[in-house]
């Protein structure tokens, strides 16, 4: 494997010595709504109207008589079977159908279960809810004044304040500020945003009274983990429950959290006997499932006069709804938010941040991020333009003189964590060249002559995926290990299964070169299962860019076990001495003598048929890989714009990406992961906002107000990488799916705010519509 094969049409070597076997791997060609079983019958939510409110009853029996109704579940039903609550993956309770009081609009009340679709949605429109309406926070801040109401009666603290969490040195980095030449201090809102996969989340249930066995076919990320949690709040064997995950229309973190929909499929199931599908709507899943980010950031850099920084201070607000259901792990009540320093060389650095509740919906997923990086991402690199600003000085200058040298590496952060490898420099050059940085300086220059307003816009970010280890990072305790199991047939034929889930990622393809490369079998005798919890290794599920540093890992720690016993095999049929064979160009061979060899497929049938004595037969292995680190990709991101001054729009002219996810796998799905993360960040910069009036409605819960980009909007994007692999990694991959989301955000919004620099603009908050920016410029007595 050499880095110029690597940036050859398909990544690792061996896998693709046939054109042919570059192809996509197909998925499984369905999903869960195509599930069909027989006696199956339909679900549907009753969804409070308001944000906070009492229930004063429910009345059901106008619902019981529409043809084809077959029940309806309210919170008491399920407060009879201990189920009205369900915990959540950060160690606080949600409830599954609302009890005594609704939190949120759009807070799941009643279910009904009916022979159709239809039926079901007609008795769910016929169950009489009286509700008694309080008083609404929607503000995290006012959430935490003293005399906010106390949303959450079932918790001893009476006050909505939820978790306070601090990481580096609050003491050294105060003196540091207190003696600074300079310092800057930017308040800012990473917006409350929402993945809106295209796939809305579905499940269906299956109990079989027969077996004592639930199957539950479910838009899962995590169906291992998932199995888990159904066997912990139902109280039935792990063996018992099946959770099998079909092709999955897109997670992005929506389809890590348990919903309550999933739940009341299941006690339904049970309840009836019967298969209940349930098919969240459009604005069911915009509204009450997992949203992202809602970060209220304080951000302050200290750096000497020639623009060395030298400590960063940041205060954040974080708003969780009336629930804290963020799907991270236990230790770290704020994500991996403390890789807040980025890229850069600090003497020091310290963060907090606290957690309020709030008449919101419930969520804090991680959208495409490594649990609050790109919050600490969009923070840190918006924050070092604000600098550059004061300073005046060029931001790529000043991010290249404060940047990590690649002699610095293994880098311990002020904020806790250990980076493996990078050349932020290398990556940074790259993307300055592509995208012409002194011509673009120059024409920018004229152009503020002439009064046009153009815009460049830099991030240079660093992220952090791939968890665990298993000792720092856990889900609801159970350790962040990933695997994989593999098994060669007689014939050479490989089947493997990861405890891992795809979601659109190509873990069939990208997983099978793996294979293919240690293996040196092609990447077409390759099979790649996963998502059945009765048939693959368990796993922790694939989100956060941990695939393919954790499972991917796996994938090649198990085909050298593999290659360990064929090469015992191997040393028997060429009758020499194990110690005598060498893996050379996908084959055993002899030391000296490289003609006399045997490949795997030659062991294969020979693992079944002829082995030596003393040895089992067969020919698989499987790996559960406990990661020694996580891996840190980085590059930088270059973004330019033009304003029209009339209308406020800004338009991207040109964006340069330089990725570095150290050895590439397959570079037509990085490609592709880039594209699909650049454009989310494009979105989020630009149009995307889940907003709430003062009465808690939603705004932004259908696709009229939640705004996504198709492709007369989408930028074109240029690409390019640099490569420097991680150094722990097996095949020195890091993740790459989250990367371009992390980064992007502040490129976008950088280069906006430099086309208003000139008019002493520094910041607007995101999602910079074009009415913002007209104002901006109205209000700095600029006319169109
Ligand atoms: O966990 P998730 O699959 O979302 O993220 P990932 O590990 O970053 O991988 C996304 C896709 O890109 C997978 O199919 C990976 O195998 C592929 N990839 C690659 O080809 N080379 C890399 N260095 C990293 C990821």
């Amino acid at each position: 494997m050499s880095a110029t094969k690597a940036q050859d049409i398909g990544g690792l070597g061996h896998s693709v010595r046939r054109k042919e076997d570059a192809r996509f791997v197909r998925g499984k060609g369905h999903y869960v709504d195509d599930v069909k079983l027989k006696g199956m019958c339909y679900l549907a939510l009753v969804r409070s109207p308001y944000a906070h409110a009492r229930l004063k009853g429910i009345e059901t029996s106008a619902a019981l008589q529409v043809p084809g109704v077959l029940a309806v579940i309210t919170g008491a039903d399920l407060a009879e079977a201990g189920l009205a609550w369900m915990p959540t993956l950060s160690h606080d309770q949600q409830m599954v159908l609302a009890t005594d009081k609704v939190l949120f609009q759009g807070q799941e009340v009643a279910a009904v279960v009916a022979e159709s679709r239809f039926a079901a949605a007609d008795g769910a429109a016929a169950v009489r809810v009286d509700y008694e309406e309080l008083p609404v926070v929607v503000d995290p801040h006012a959430a935490l004044e003293k005399d906010a109401p106390v949303l959450r009666e079932d918790r001893d603290e009476k006050s909505n304040h939820i978790f306070h969490w601090e990481a580096g040195d609050r003491a050294a980095t105060d003196a540091i500020f207190d003696e600074a030449d300079v310092t800057v201090a930017q308040d800012m809102v990473y917006q409350r945003c929402h993945p809106a996969p295209l796939e809305c989340c579905a499940c269906v249930a299956d109990w079989d009274p027969v077996n004592e066995k639930m199957t539950i076919y479910m838009t899962s990320q995590a169906p291992h983990a998932h199995r888990t949690l159904f066997a912990l709040v139902a109280g039935l064997p792990e063996h018992k429950i099946r959770i099998i995950s079909p092709d999955v229309g897109g997670g992005f973190g929506n389809k890590v959290p348990i919903y309550p929909g999933y739940v009341v499929s299941a006690v339904a199931s049970l309840k009836l006997g019967r298969p209940v599908k349930w098919t969240e709507e459009r604005s069911g899943n915009l509204s009450s499932t997992g949203f992202a980010r809602d970060y209220h950031m304080h951000a302050e850099l200290a750096a000497t006069k020639d623009g060395t920084i030298r400590a960063l201070r940041v205060k954040t607000l974080g708003d969780h709804g009336p629930f804290y259901a963020a799907a991270q792990p236990s230790k770290f009540p704020a994500g991996f938010y403390n890789i807040c320093s980025g890229s850069y060389d600090l003497e020091n650095a310290f963060v907090e941040v606290d957690g309020a509740y709030t008449n919101k919906a419930p969520g804090g997923i991680a959208y495409r991020c490594s649990f609050r990086v790109t919050e600490a991402s969009f923070l840190i690199e918006r924050t070092v333009d604000v600098l550059a600003d004061e300073l005046g000085m060029d931001p790529a200058e000043l991010r290249k003189k404060n940047f990590i040298a690649p002699d610095k590496f293994p880098y311990a952060t002020p904020l806790g964590w250990t980076y493996d490898s990078g050349d932020y420099a290398g990556a940074m050059d790259k993307a300055l060249q592509m995208v012409g940085y002194e011509d673009l300086l120059k024409e920018q220059e004229e152009k503020r002559a002439r009064g046009e307003l153009m815009g460049i816009g830099i991030s240079s970010f660093t992220e952090i995926v791939g968890a665990g280890p298993g000792k720092q990072c856990d889900i609801v305790g159970i350790e962040m290990f990933d695997s994989c199991e593999v098994r060669i047939h007689p014939t050479g034929k490989v089947l493997a299964r990861i405890g891992v889930q795809t979601q659109g990622q190509g873990h069939e393809t990208t997983f099978a070169q793996i294979l293919a490369e240690e293996l040196g079998i092609p990447v077409g005798d390759i099979t790649v299962e996963h998502g059945d919890t009765d048939t693959a290794p368990y796993g922790l599920g694939t989100y956060a860019s941990r695939s393919t540093p954790v499972a991917g890992a796996a994938t090649a720690v198990a085909a050298r076990k593999v290659r360990a016993k064929a090469q015992k095999i191997a040393a028997h049929l060429l009758e020499v001495d194990e110690a005598d064979l060498e893996w050379k160009d996908y084959a055993f061979r002899v030391k000296g003598a490289p003609d006399q060899a045997k490949t795997m497929a030659d062991i294969a049938f020979a693992a079944y048929t002829n082995v030596p004595e003393g040895l089992e037969a067969g020919l698989e292995a499987v790996d559960y890989y406990d990661p020694p680190n996580m891996t840190y990709p980085f590059g930088t991101y270059i973004c330019v714009v033009d304003i029209d001054k009339g209308t406020g729009d800004w338009t991207v002219r040109k964006f340069v990406a330089v990725d570095d996810c150290g050895t590439v796998i397959n570079p037509m799905v990085v490609e592709g992961q880039i594209h699909g993360g650049l454009t989310e960040g494009f979105a989020i910069s630009k149009m995307q906002l889940i907003d709430y009036d003062e009465q808690g409605n939603i705004t932004g819960g259908n696709f009229m107000e939640y705004l996504i980009p198709t492709a007369v909007e989408t930028p074109h994007y240029d690409t390019d990488r640099t490569v420097t692999p991680s150094p722990h990694h097996p095949i020195g991959a890091k993740g790459v799916g989250e990367s371009p989301n992390v980064g992007s955000p502040a490129a976008f919004v950088n280069a906006v705010i430099d086309a208003l620099s000139p008019y002493g603009v520094r910041h607007i908050d995101m999602p910079i519509t074009s009415d913002k920016v007209w104002k901006a410029l109205r209000d700095a007595g600029v006319e169109g």
